[in-house]
């Protein structure tokens, strides 16, 4: 059997980033009006928000096929150019993680943005030279944690930046009541706000969960999702009722009791629990600054009072 998806497939069936949805709706049609292919854009922000859903809703708008590769995944110049060469006119060549690119790949990609060229080297030494090849007019859809990871060069020649916030509640719910009804899951409205409110703003955390708590359901309820249902399968897999899991806890309670609650940086945050520094900036930190637990200031980062409110540790601060 086929496994079902949940990922929208057109812009008016997703769900939330409504500046982005209507900025990309104005986009494409202009796009198309003209014949041409949408301009290289560049989607930022933290996993799981959507950035690839988009790219394939973006080419399927656009009625051109969709290419998804990764950073990591192209490791030579000559990866990459066989990928150029074989897209047809105005196809989306998506590329996630596109920070990871190394430097000799992301050269061939300069030109082939600006010009549709693929500037190749033939022989060696004192004879090499370079050629120049054709390509098919296409649009590069960029995806990164964060836009700041990008070289310049490359971050200039995306004619489209569109940044994604985490989700409130309302939108998640929403989200879970779509997926839950695409799966069959019997489900109530507040069973899927609970869910919801501890899914982290990242649908698909949400979508995880839903899952997790329908077979609690199936298993040990009557297999509809309720408040009381959801409650108690979101407390068996240890998610609290701010979807903090034990990588949130430890960076909160190390802030507070191995650095004494003064401003402290992410180096040392990440040290200390031993997590990757980029994982903790670029997964944990968002979360923790919209909830409100985390804020940045000039000399670092500090937990706040609703941060010591929720562990039941007295605030001296302020
Ligand atoms: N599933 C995951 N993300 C979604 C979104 N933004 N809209 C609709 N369905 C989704």
């Amino acid at each position: 059997t086929k496994e079902i998806s949940l990922r929208p497939k057109w812009l008016s069936e997703y769900i939330g980033q409504e500046k982005i949805v209507d900025n990309l709706k104005i986009f494409i049609e202009a796009a198309k009006n003209r014949s041409e292919p949408l301009d290289h854009t560049l989607l930022s922000g933290p996993p799981g928000l959507g950035k690839t859903t988009l790219a394939g809703i973006i080419a399927n708008e656009m009625g051109v096929n969709l290419k998804v590769t990764s950073g990591p995944a192209i490791e030579k110049q000559g990866d990459l150019a066989s990928i150029l060469t074989n897209l047809n006119n105005d196809d989306v060549l998506f590329i996630d993680e596109i920070h990871r690119l190394n430097k000799s790949v992301e050269e061939i990609l300069y030109p082939a943005m600006e010009d549709h060229a693929l500037d190749i080297i033939i022989g060696k030494g004192p004879s090499a030279r370079s050629i120049r090849l054709d390509l098919a007019p296409f649009t590069l859809i960029g995806a990164t944690t964060r836009a700041g990871m990008l070289t310049s060069p490359l971050r200039d020649r995306f004619g489209v930046m569109l940044k994604l916030d985490l989700y409130d509640t309302k939108s998640l719910v929403e989200i879970i009541m779509r997926s839950a009804k695409i799966l069959n899951i019997p489900i109530e409205e507040e069973g899927a706000i609970e869910i919801a409110k501890r899914s982290r703003g990242t649908p698909r955390i949400a979508n995880r969960l839903l899952k997790r708590v329908r077979d609690y359901a199936e298993v040990r309820e009557e297999g509809v999702i309720t408040t009381k249902v959801a409650m108690k399968g979101l407390n068996l897999l240890e998610i609290d009722k701010y979807g903090l899991d034990n990588i949130d806890r430890r960076i909160i309670l190390t802030m507070i009791e191995k650095f004494y609650g003064r401003p402290v940086g992410i180096d040392a945050i990440s040290a200390a629990i031993g997590e990757d520094k980029g994982t903790v900036e670029d997964v944990y930190e968002p979360y923790l600054m919209q909830i409100g637990f985390i804020i940045r200031t000039p000399r670092g980062r500090v937990a706040t009072k609703r941060a010591y409110d929720h562990f039941g540790i007295e605030y001296k601060g302020d």
